[in-house]
């Protein structure tokens, strides 16, 4: 089956203060972005690889890929991250009319391994309309009131956090994007919205999503 990646690229990394859009920091010489596509390349699963880059970046984008031009194909991002999927979901059925799965991931996962991209395809091709991988909860979750008084204890046993690559069948995702509204930070949760089904694979530490510095610290770190 055709697998299609969609990498939204196009935020400003406004928590990060880098100075300079997140996905084109860049960590030990290779950017965040450059790092997510080559993971997604490595998998040996993803046949193309659509970016939604920030609109004045697009031509710096598409110089960083010009070795995988076969491969990686830039377009502009939106104001919010569910624009970008929308133009990058455009982009993919236009450019792969074959294409049967679809991921989502964001360039701010730069380090997913390669091994979570490939369990999640193999989900979605066995059959699971949208698959995400996931991990435990490894702190004790308190639900609060206003005043951040303690209402509950919640049981952490059935919770996990949530990682990209994000897997669908092509008309799924199609399907839920067309039912959705403006904002939505999470592509399985629109699935859940039109009623589908989502399954989960294991996650990896290594895809934690670079948000601030301190991410971006550890990430480095684990690199060295
Ligand atoms: N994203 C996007 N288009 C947007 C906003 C976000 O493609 N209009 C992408 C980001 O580039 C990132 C992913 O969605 O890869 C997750 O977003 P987030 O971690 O919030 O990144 P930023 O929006 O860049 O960061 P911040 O919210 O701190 O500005
Ligand atoms: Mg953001």
């Amino acid at each position: 089956m055709s697998v299609v990646a969609l990498v939204p690229a196009a935020g400003r990394g406004v928590r990060l203060g880098a100075g300079m859009p997140k996905a084109l920091v860049p960590v030990a010489g290779e950017s965040l972005l450059s790092r997510a596509v080559r993971g997604l390349h490595d998998s040996g699963r993803v046949r193309h690889v659509v970016v939604a880059a920030p609109a004045d970046e697009v031509p710096a984008v598409e110089a960083e890929f010009a070795s995988l031009r076969s491969f990686v194909h830039v377009v502009p991002g939106g104001a919010e991250r569910t624009d970008s999927v929308r133009l990058a979901l455009a982009e993919a059925e236009r450019a792969v009319p074959d294409a049967r799965v679809v991921l989502v991931h964001d360039a701010a996962r730069a380090f997913t391994p390669p091994s979570v991209v490939r369990d999640v395809v193999r989900a979605v091709e066995e059959g699971a309309p949208a698959v995400v991988p996931v991990l435990p909860v490894a702190d004790t979750i308190k639900q609060v009131d206003e005043a951040g008084d303690v209402e509950t204890t919640v049981d952490r046993s059935r919770l996990r956090t949530v990682q990209t690559p994000q897997g669908f069948a092509i008309d799924v995702l199609r399907q839920a994007y067309a039912a959705a509204g403006d904002i939505a930070t999470d592509d399985a949760g629109l699935v859940e919205r039109i009623g589908g089904k989502v399954s989960t694979v294991p996650g990896h530490p290594h895809a934690l999503k670079i948000t601030t510095a301190f991410d971006l610290a550890i990430a480095e770190a684990v690199l060295a």
